[in-house]
């Protein structure tokens, strides 16, 4: 399974790197302007620090302004992924940029049939969000289940990016349902290897090994 890292700061990217656990990068534009840097200069430089794919989305609503912008974004560098809203217009867009060879991100997805039709138009990847979903009192990660069913019967090899990750457990059933990939906020990616009965356990054989040694 891969892992991608959720956010525009650089410095949460490199961290993250340093740990082993990057497989990717995604931003949207609430991340870019929480970064609060120009969009351009943070892509191009998280592309000199991942090697791997890196959503960056697109404002425009309409397919022509969609396209216009992604295949701006697409010269930055070979690993951009066009990130693309879940709207007839971006389906449009997706079809055309999968012809163009070049590859997208469908976001904003919350429902499987949404997922389906993207994986149709040509999406490279799906982004379902999980955590919007459960704030509003439905279980994400039940339509996880249904996409990984979806693309399995038709051989559908869109991958499927968890998104709107907001804890461990997220992360945990995501790779039990079988998602290629989750995309993970640098606070729970933190998370990940921390168990209070590792620090209870490593702070037992200290005391126990300076016991042994008086
Ligand atoms: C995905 O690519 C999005 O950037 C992201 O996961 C959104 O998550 P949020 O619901 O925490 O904003």
């Amino acid at each position: 399974m891969k892992f991608f890292i959720d956010t525009a700061e650089v410095d949460e990217i490199r961290a993250a790197c340093e740990l082993g656990l990057v497989d990717g990068v995604t931003t949207n534009p609430s991340l870019i302007a929480k970064s609060g840097r120009d969009f351009k200069e943070v892509i191009t430089e998280i592309t000199g620090i991942v090697d791997g794919p890196i959503s960056a989305e697109v404002i425009a609503l309409d397919a022509p302004g969609m396209l216009a912008e992604g295949r701006e974004l697409a010269k930055i560098h070979k690993n951009i992924v066009i990130k693309v809203p879940m709207t007839e217009e971006g389906l449009k867009a997706t079809r055309v940029f999968a012809a163009e060879g070049i590859r997208t991100n469908v976001t904003l997805i919350f429902s499987p049939v949404q997922a389906l039709l993207a994986a149709k138009a040509g999406a490279s990847y799906v982004s379902p969000f999980v955590g919007r979903l459960d704030d509003i009192g439905h279980e994400g990660m039940e339509g996880i289940d249904q996409i990984r069913s979806i693309f399995d019967n038709y051989g559908y090899t869109t991958e499927i990016i968890v998104a709107s990750v907001r804890s461990p457990m997220h992360v945990q059933t995501s790779a039990l349902l079988g998602a290629d990939i989750a995309t993970i906020p640098f606070k729970v990616m933190q998370q990940l290897a921390r168990h209070p009965l590792t620090d209870v356990g490593i702070e037992k054989f200290l005391a126990d090994h300076n016991k042994a040694q008086k």
